[in-house]
């Protein structure tokens, strides 16, 4: 019998500050990873690189690769926006460690060659260590590009087939009237989400926000997967929604 994983984002919205330059949410991450140990179960765990990853990304136009006259500039700044998002990820690897979770760290610029097609995260999970990626520089082909969180979480999704995968993010969920912010959808299918219009974000954001977010999850949901979006910054928040309780919104079919 395989046992069924489920698959969790924590967007850098959340866990960071985006408008603060590398501002770690120390508590607010401790509580989700508190509420990790206290639902229990096998998980795979993504992050986004908030305040730590886009500025920089967008300083040096990662996002649209290595120009010929800006390649060393940008080269330098591909190393530092690593780095930056690798020092987020010490800090989240640390706080699921203090909680007793035995996280270990793949970086996508290292290894996202092997992440895929390998089994490497079914292998991982066997020994019973909590997976843990995130947001990252990846040397593509003869460039370099951004692999955000949410383009992580569907290469995983579409490779271990989850239970469900949740994303945890600074917003109750997807509104259907943006001029009404106290409605969100709940219960809801692929197609109504599509019809409804994305907001844009005022932070640098190269990985385009919601919008990104949605294109991602449509691969998911085709495939069967369930997935949960829903506010991190609520106490108890992802607790309740890994035992199936989704206070956000929870997209089907
Ligand atoms: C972006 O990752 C990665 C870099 C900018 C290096 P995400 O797009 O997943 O990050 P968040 O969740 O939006 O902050």
């Amino acid at each position: 019998m395989t046992v069924k994983t489920i698959i969790i984002k924590f967007g850098g919205s959340v866990i960071t500050h985006k408008a603060i330059p590398y501002h770690f949410n120390a508590e607010i991450t401790r509580n989700l990873c508190q509420d990790l140990v206290t639902a229990g179960g096998r998980f795979v765990l993504v992050h986004g690189a908030g305040s730590f990853g886009h500025p920089l990304a967008k300083k040096f136009h990662l996002d649209q690769g290595l120009s010929r006259e800006k390649k060393d500039e940008q080269v330098k700044g591909a190393a530092q926006t690593h780095q930056s998002v690798r020092d987020l990820n010490g800090k989240v690897i640390h706080t699921l460690l203090d909680v007793g979770i035995p996280a270990v760290s793949l970086s996508p610029f290292l290894f996202f060659n092997s992440l895929f097609g390998s089994n490497l995260f079914e292998r991982i999970l066997k020994f019973g260590f909590t997976p843990v990626t995130f947001g990252d520089v990846v040397l593509k082909d003869d460039n370099i590009t951004i692999y955000s969180g949410d383009f992580l979480m569907k290469k995983i999704a579409l490779e271990l087939n989850p239970e469900k995968a949740i994303f945890v993010t600074d917003v109750d969920g997807i509104f259907p009237d943006l001029q009404d912010m106290t409605t969100i959808l709940t219960d809801t299918t692929l197609k109504e989400v599509e019809k409804v219009v994305l907001r844009g974000s005022s932070h640098p954001d190269v990985t385009q926000g919601m919008a990104g977010k949605i294109r991602e999850i449509k691969d998911m949901v085709n495939k069967g997967i369930e997935v949960d979006i829903i506010n991190g910054q609520k106490p108890r928040c992802l607790l309740d929604a890994i035992r199936g309780h989704v206070a956000g919104t929870r997209i089907r079919g």
